[in-house]
């Protein structure tokens, strides 16, 4: 039986690329986006045709035109969102938005300590194993994974990011609640590859192409038994239709030239380790 997603998501009111703060922004720095607008609508259209999902909308602000981003908010783990303490000035400005709407929603809020950590847009609980992978090198700093380790009493499983291209986890990792977990391997350091493997049985490790990576095909959105994203190639497809996913894709471009995608435009509201969210 599937349960209610509840969503987090920003309308792109202010939306727009005027700073330069990865690879994807570079080129389109000063670009207007006139699609974003009808493109969002439709990925919140898409997402409530895919399941059972309730869609929270934060207001629009001025002056953080990231703030659509909110895969970037916090880290949520039951009650508690761990809030994120982003590496960049630029986003540090969302900061205080999303700490008072996910307090008000009835979250604790909390912070780790002196180190850059990007919220649920580097961190990822696997949906069956007792663990959480969290992504460092471009925004979250290592000593992220150990703090979260001791105030959630998780594994964690710290990957070294070495494709800037690819700089928050959820661009190049997706664990699904089937068990499979989607990535672009080549995303990670040898080391973070071998640990990869070594928690994930070969059959359950889906490694996508770097084609269906630079389409962000890694930051999907797992809806029950849909997957929401911008868009996978026909081997990619039956790939996941094998796993038992039907898939729903929906144009994100405009998205892309801020270097986001599907999940980075949502953050799951209900979340944590793998054996609470089966208990809840
Ligand atoms: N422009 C934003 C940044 O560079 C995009 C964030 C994408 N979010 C994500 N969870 N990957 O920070």
């Amino acid at each position: 039986m599937d349960i209610m997603t509840r969503l987090l998501m920003c309308p792109p009111t202010n939306y727009s690329v005027t700073y330069d703060i990865n690879p994807w922004m570079t080129r389109h720095v000063g670009t207007g986006t006139p699609d974003a607008a009808r493109q969002w609508d439709r990925l919140v259209e898409t997402l409530e045709c895919a399941g059972d999902v309730r869609i929270e909308k934060m207001e629009p602000k001025p002056g953080v035109p990231d703030l659509v981003f909110t895969a970037n908010a916090a880290l949520i783990s039951g009650k508690l969102a761990i809030m994120s303490s982003f590496r960049h000035p630029e986003r540090r400005r969302e900061q205080r938005t999303y700490r008072s709407f996910l307090a008000q929603y009835g979250f604790a809020t909390s912070f780790l300590q002196q180190t850059f950590f990007e919220g649920a847009g580097d961190a990822l609980f696997d949906r069956v194993r007792p663990l959480l992978y969290v992504g460092h090198g471009w925004r979250s700093e290592r000593t992220a994974a150990t703090q979260i380790a001791e105030t959630l009493g998780v594994r964690t499983l710290s990957l070294l990011l070495v494709d800037e291209r690819f700089y928050h986890l959820d661009t190049c990792l997706c664990p699904l609640a089937s068990g499979h977990v989607l990535a672009f391997m080549d995303a990670f350091s040898p080391h973070a590859q071998t640990l990869l493997r070594r928690a994930i049985e070969p059959e359950y490790l889906i490694e996508v192409s770097a084609t269906d990576a630079l389409d962000f095909a890694c930051n999907a959105v797992e809806i029950g038994d849909a997957i929401v994203l911008h868009s996978a190639s026909p081997r990619l497809r039956d790939r996941l239709h094998a796993a038992g996913y039907r898939i729903f894709a929906t144009d994100l471009s405009d998205f892309h030239k801020a270097g986001g995608s599907a999940k980075c435009l949502t953050l799951k509201l209900e979340d944590g380790p793998a054996e609470s969210v089966a208990a809840a």
